[in-house]
């Protein structure tokens, strides 16, 4: 049976982009297996890029955006889901290429979706979102020198980026996991926020702007890197022997120049994390160990719950870095 409801739409006609709600039916929704009746989405850094100009990923016009949500299965083609069972969507370039979350029904591909833990709940999840699991990818991606690689103990780890979505999650599972968290950010105001979720240290993140050494003073044991660009050249020089850099992300800009010496001196991993086609195995181990390393109490004070209409107004700000915590969307309000 089809059912009507609300999705955010997207045009360009002729490079000129809009956005609003519309009325569309189920029976429209062509692609997957699984049709989930949305409860919840979240807004990410590549949505916003996305919103404002299609962010030259978008090909095909309108399209529904969102690149995750959490909901309830309404109707499965795929015996691996049930009517009502809640579940999880990250990546997989759904709101890329396939309709998104931002929208009141999405039909996605079975092998896209991970079950809900019993322990979370659709909002917590996307309080975390995309944000959360790729934080938590990096964290255990630190853990992983201690762990897989047998590596000496890990002990004092750098997060850049901090008050971001994927640092402020890194920050909190890092020093969950007991690890002493060193936060840089530009952000002098956020000293009190980040201590709130764990950092023991609070750096400028000019402090790693500038020349570099070939190799510099070891700081780090290991870092967590959502910025990238220019202060990557220290921050590796900095790494201490055996450490791992995982490197999620490009807000400080897309090239990065450095040295051999850190990789063949020092056996540094530079761990590029890709949240988006990471496994369903990998997503869904996350996803378990999420309520174990976030404190959803401590991240409530920061979340703002936006209905679709709303999301049209607040989505320039994550362009314009005037975001902090994250934004929860609500299509049902
Ligand atoms: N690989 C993946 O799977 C994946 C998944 C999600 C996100 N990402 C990427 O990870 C990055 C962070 O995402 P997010 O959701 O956390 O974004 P966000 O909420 O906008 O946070 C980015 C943070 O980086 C810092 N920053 C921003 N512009 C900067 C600049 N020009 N130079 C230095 N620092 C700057 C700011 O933190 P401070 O003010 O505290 O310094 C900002 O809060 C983005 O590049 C995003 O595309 C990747």
């Amino acid at each position: 049976m089809s059912r009507k409801f609300n999705a955010l739409l997207i045009n360009n006609e002729n490079e000129k982009f809009t956005r609003e709600i519309k009325e569309l039916d189920t029976s429209s929704l062509k692609d997957g297996n699984v049709l989930v009746k949305i409860e919840y989405s979240s807004l990410n850094y590549k949505d916003a890029l996305i919103l404002n100009n299609g962010g030259k990923i978008i090909k095909n016009y309108p399209f529904v955006p969102g690149i995750d949500f959490s909901g309830v299965v309404e109707d499965s083609q795929d015996e691996k889901f049930k009517k009502n069972d809640k579940v999880i969507l990250t990546g997989f370039r759904v709101g890329e290429m396939y309709y998104g979350g931002f929208s009141q029904y999405a039909k996605v591909n079975s092998d896209f979706l991970v079950k809900l833990p019993k322990d979370l709940t659709s909002h917590k999840a996307m309080m975390m979102g995309t944000a959360g699991l790729t934080a938590l990818l990096c964290a255990f991606a630190v853990k992983a020198k201690e762990e897989l690689l047998m590596g000496n103990k890990v002990k004092d780890v750098l997060v850049t980026g901090a008050t971001g979505g994927v640092g402020s999650f890194a920050v909190m599972a890092l020093s969950k996991m007991g690890y002493d968290v060193h936060a840089a950010t530009g952000k002098k105001d956020k000293v009190e926020y980040l201590k709130k979720l764990g950092a023991k240290n609070i750096l400028d993140r000019k402090d790693f702007l500038g020349e570099s050494r070939l190799l510099e003073k070891g700081l780090w044991d290991c870092v967590v890197d959502t910025v990238g660009g220019e202060a990557l050249t220290k921050i590796l020089a900095q790494t201490k022997p055996g450490g791992i850099v995982a490197l999620p992300g490009n807000a400080g800009g897309n090239k990065i120049l450095t040295n051999v010496m850190p990789f063949v001196v020092r056996g540094i991993k530079l761990w590029g994390i890709d949240s988006s086609g990471a496994s369903v195995k990998r997503k869904e181990f996350v996803w378990n160990e999420a309520s174990k390393l976030i404190d959803f109490s401590i991240i409530q004070n920061s979340i703002k719950e936006v209905s679709l209409k709303e999301l049209i107004d607040v989505f320039p700000k994550i362009l314009k870095g005037q975001l902090t915590g994250r934004v929860v969307v609500n299509p049902n309000i």
